[in-house]
């Protein structure tokens, strides 16, 4: 007989439940269950409710039964990053930050060709540990989930190596990583031809490898005009789709018409967005796109935030993620960006925790996490307060004291 494990009381419990996709949401809308407790069975959630009924219902549960004020909250998903690289770009930061300009740091020998040369000098093993240990970190601050992108190899070989490790990374750790090919991130300098020639050379020799060894069913291109336009990327786009890959676009960020792309291969989602305009947010509202800000790379940048507000008001679905990479978005503090962004976007409370919960749960396609209700995932984190409006108003420096993931404690503070 499988054991049935009964966790609470809780002061309060945010399920996440009964909320939309798109548009905006009011903290009136939210549900707060409170002295509750989670039921969980292998796993998964089997019921959340008042913590005394189902300690009643259920006297053969094993009972972890805590002290003192928590809320509860389901574990947040970060749906875009990418923490499998070597190196560090502090030199790109300090420049960009003394005054020098893109071009400047690129001759300097900085910019993402800069990561690329120190991923490929790092091996398979030594990637796992970096991600690892980086996976880790977003773990301790309450992520369960973490979407992780290559990108930084640029060539078969080295797609494969990053795709690789990224795999063993996640079969030695309890958090999901969900993994992303990213060759499409620029046209490596050692490259032997055009845009359209490495696409054309990435998609027939690698497509096929990824489903073989099952690296990811996603693939994702920066299309900006440093990178990859709409017309280089569309045959490479329409390979992806045939062989049965979800797609996600690198949209906006400098410039606009990633969007566009986005919603004509109905794209999972299109992250960044910081360039667009009214014309691009009503296009992706008027979609089934996800809308992904990525306040870590306008803090990184020091520029623009996505126009979250706007997105939403136009009906839009907003999945906030941390970015975290090394050249624009260093820092991969998800809730300490998500609270900054809902305090300049002015979003409300359920904006921002919908945005990391169950809307970047669609930003993924992953339908059994981001809410706390029966059948979806164990995942869940616990803040030592007795009330939710803590946790934003602290801006992120107030980090959660247990993380159970699958059902099992994977952090707690107190050990
Ligand atoms: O999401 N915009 C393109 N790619 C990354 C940056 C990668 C890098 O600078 O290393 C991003 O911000
Ligand atoms: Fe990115």
């Amino acid at each position: 007989m499988s054991t049935i494990k009964l966790i609470g009381p809780f002061r309060q419990l945010l399920p996440m439940t009964r909320l939309p996709l798109k548009g905006p949401i009011s903290d009136d809308q939210l549900i707060i269950l409170e002295d509750a407790g989670i039921l969980v069975e292998k796993g998964k959630i089997k019921s959340v409710g008042r913590f005394d009924t189902l300690k009643a219902d259920h006297t053969n549960a094993e009972l972890h039964e805590l002290k003192g004020d928590h809320t509860c909250l389901p574990g947040f998903v970060d749906s875009h990053t990418h923490i499998c690289f070597g190196g560090s770009r502090s030199n790109d930061y300090a420049m960009r930050n003394g005054g020098k300009t893109y071009l400047e740091i690129a001759k300097a020998g900085g910019g993402i060709w800069d990561t690329v040369t120190q991923t490929r000098k790092a091996t398979e093993a030594e990637l796992v540990k970096k991600t690892i240990k980086r996976a880790k970190q977003h773990l301790k601050n309450g992520t369960t989930t973490i979407e992780v992108k290559s990108g930084y190899g640029l060539s078969v070989v080295e797609e494969l190596k990053m795709l690789r490790a990224i795999k063993m990374a996640d079969g030695q750790l309890p958090v999901d990583l969900i993994p992303t090919c990213l060759a499409a991130h620029m046209l490596p300098k050692d490259f032997m031809g055009n845009e359209v020639e490495y696409l054309e050379y990435i998609a027939n020799e690698l497509f096929p490898i990824l489903k073989e060894e099952d690296l990811t069913n996603r693939i994702d291109a920066f299309i900006e005009e440093s990178a990859f336009t709409k017309s280089q990327i569309t045959s490479y786009f329409q390979k992806a789709k045939s062989l049965g890959f979800d797609i996600t676009v690198h949209a906006d960020q400098f410039s606009t018409g990633g969007s566009k792309v986005a919603v004509e291969f109905g794209a999972i989602s299109a992250d960044h967005l910081e360039a667009s305009t009214q014309t691009e947010i009503n296009l992706l509202a008027n979609s089934d796109v996800i809308s992904t800000a990525l306040p870590g790379a306008s803090l990184g940048l020091g520029c623009n935030f996505t126009p979250a507000r706007k997105i939403l008001d136009a009906g839009g679905a907003l999945a906030i993620a941390s970015d975290h990479n090394p050249g624009s978005a260093p820092m991969g503090d998800l809730l300490t960006q998500a609270a900054v962004l809902g305090s300049f976007e002015k979003l409300s409370n359920s904006e921002v925790l919908a945005g990391i919960t169950f809307r970047a749960a669609a930003a993924l396609k992953l339908q059994d996490r981001g809410q706390l209700s029966e059948g979806f995932l164990a995942d869940f984190i616990l803040f030592h307060t007795d009330d939710y409006k803590e946790i934003l108003y602290n801006q992120g420096s107030f980090k959660p004291c247990v993380v159970f993931k699958n059902g099992e404690i994977v952090f707690d503070k107190h050990k």
